[in-house]
């Protein structure tokens, strides 16, 4: 593999895990408000980037690339309003986006078509990880606005279960 994109590979390991440690933290955080069900959300959330973070090792170590594991930054943002994981969720999710953009187009530069199919799977997760953030952001400016529908909208997100990545390696 170019080293390069093997380098960005393994950085991604520790940002997807980085990801988790996120979402961990903010499901603590609603947790504390008393909404269990944003709490789930986000605990869900967390075990799929740690699947995400492991798809990626799986695939360094089938390609014969060895994996350099990092320290995990601490989250370090501060929530004051129900609202306010929910817009620093959907900027996260941008960056990781740029993240999958930029091992994707080195892939592309040194014509290593197995990675660039890889990351295929992933480049549309992002889509699916921003249009969910999106939408809860929606929907917290909806129906957030007074007891009630906050009381709705925990209960929907009580609903989520977890399901396993739909990429295999
Ligand atoms: Fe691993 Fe939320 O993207």
């Amino acid at each position: 593999m170019d080293q390069k994109v093997s380098v960005l590979i393994n950085d991604q390991i520790n940002k997807e895990f980085y990801s988790a440690y996120l979402y961990l933290d903010m499901a603590n955080f609603y947790a504390s408000k008393g909404l269990e069900g944003f709490a789930n959300w986000y605990q869900i959330q967390a075990k799929e980037e740690q699947d995400h973070a492991m798809l990626f090792y799986q695939y360094m170590h089938n390609n014969g690339e060895a994996v350099t594991l990092d320290a995990i930054a601490k989250p370090d943002q501060s929530y004051a309003t129900p609202m306010d994981p929910l817009k620093a969720a959907l900027a996260h999710e941008k960056y990781v986006t740029a993240l999958i953009n930029a091992i994707y187009a080195a892939a592309q530069e040194c014509r290593d078509f197995r990675t660039v199919q890889f990351l295929d799977w992933f480049v549309k997760e992002q889509g699916e990880e921003e249009k969910n953030s999106a939408d809860m952001i929606t929907k917290m400016e909806l129906f957030g606005g007074d007891a009630k529908g906050l009381y709705m909208l925990n209960s929907e997100m009580a609903a989520r279960t977890y399901t396993a990545p739909s990429l295999t390696l």
